[in-house]
């Protein structure tokens, strides 16, 4: 096989992610895993039974229609109109995907050539780097710095080259929880407009904000047809596990990131997706009450964490709180995380891989707070013997 390097050079240095290394760890020294963001109990068990009953009907048991299946197209534009006032074309505007994952690859591939230049809020998440850097394009993060997390948006009117084709705005933010003001979408919006920029938003937490509303940029003048809003049923409703994600937009940005998608899984989950369709009718009170029980959690493990000796950010939105490890004495964050589960038992995540400019996030910490509240009570008596 020669000298040459086996894996494209475009992925070089992108081994296995932190979740995978950090959740060994967790079973390995049988720590309380608060590293990676999943739910510990699972959504509700009509929805369950919903899928099941689909597998057992025989819908969507075979490849469903590449699109999606039009139950879910329709749910997912009734929700776009039901929470923010969007209409979208069920047939046109929305694009069924495997998780929000693939809607992002999707996107990027799609939407990006060799040089182009994607701006993102950093810290990243992680599929962003490895998507914009398979897309041969450049990365430039604007970078959220503690203790407020807000973007700067004079850097950000700066970062904007004659390369530029590309915002893509993740909020309510992980790892850091900032929820973008009206003011701070506003600007973004008038930006990506007087430079004809392309946004992608994800919107994966958009019911899991604690304060005020989630606001998406595509309501905003002059968005909608430059925006490719993706989410998904993974942290709504707590299945990450069934991969139903969507991307509503033009008719035009839709083609070209159902161009891509078709070619890198076709399609996805049958069964689920009459399922998900269902979850995206619920009524606004399942949606209050996940709010009402994360937000209790929150402040239940911010508590903890503070009492701990952390500096807590208290997140306005996501299932995350990141802390500064600084005020205990350490500095660096990774390794930390490497030896927090034989110190106390306990699993996070160090928010330095997520940062090019990884002086802003050296000394940072994220815990995932979707776990029972029995769970996040042992992990905070552990974590005191910090
Ligand atoms: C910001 C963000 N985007 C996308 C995803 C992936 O979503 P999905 O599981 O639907 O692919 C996650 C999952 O953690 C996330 O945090």
């Amino acid at each position: 096989m020669g000298t040459r390097p086996l894996l494209n050079r475009r992925l070089a240095g992108m081994g296995s992610t932190i979740f995978a290394e950090m959740s060994a760890l967790a079973a390995a020294t049988g720590s309380i895993n608060l590293g990676q963001g999943f739910p510990d109990r699972d959504g509700p068990r009509e929805i369950a039974e919903a899928a099941a009953q689909a597998v057992l009907d025989g819908r969507g048991n075979q490849y469903p229609p590449g699109p999606g299946i039009p139950e879910l197209r329709a749910a997912i534009t009734e929700h776009q109109q039901r929470f923010y006032g969007l209409a979208y074309d069920p047939d046109t505007e929305v694009l069924v995907t495997a998780g929000a994952t693939e809607a992002i690859a999707a996107a990027l591939l799609a939407l990006l050539e060799p040089g182009d230049e994607v701006i993102a809020l950093e810290p990243f998440y992680d599929s962003y780097a490895a998507c914009i850097a398979m897309a041969g394009a450049t990365r430039v993060p604007l970078t959220l710095r503690a203790p407020a997390f807000r973007p700067d948006l004079d850097e950000l009117r700066a970062l904007i080259t004659p390369r530029t084709r590309l915002l893509l705005i993740n909020t309510p933010h992980n790892p850091t929880g900032t929820v973008l003001t009206p003011d701070e979408l506003r600007t973004i919006a008038e930006l990506a407009c007087e430079h004809d920029l392309l946004v992608i938003t994800d919107e994966v937490y958009e019911h899991l904000v604690f304060a005020g509303a989630h606001r998406p940029l595509a309501a905003l003048p002059g968005m909608r047809e430059r925006t490719v809003a993706i989410s998904s049923a993974g942290k709504t409703f707590s299945f990450t596990g069934w991969k139903v994600g969507w991307v509503t937009g033009s008719p035009e940005l839709v083609a070209a990131v159902r161009t891509a998608k078709q070619y890198l899984t076709f399609v996805s989950a049958g069964p689920f997706q009459y399922a998900v369709a269902d979850a995206l009718r619920l009524p606004d009170s399942y949606f209050d009450t996940l709010r009402a029980d994360l937000l209790r959690k929150r402040d239940l493990l911010a508590a903890g964490l503070a009492a701990a000796g952390f500096e807590v950010f208290r997140p306005e939105g996501t299932y995350f709180i990141t802390t500064d490890i600084t005020p205990l004495g350490e500095t660096d964050g990774l390794e930390f995380c490497r030896k927090l589960p034989e110190r106390c038992g306990v699993v996070a995540i160090p928010n330095v891989v997520f940062y090019d400019n990884t002086e802003a996030g050296r000394s940072l910490v994220r815990w995932a707070f979707c776990k029972a509240d029995s769970v996040l009570e042992e992990a905070v008596s552990r974590l005191r013997r910090l």
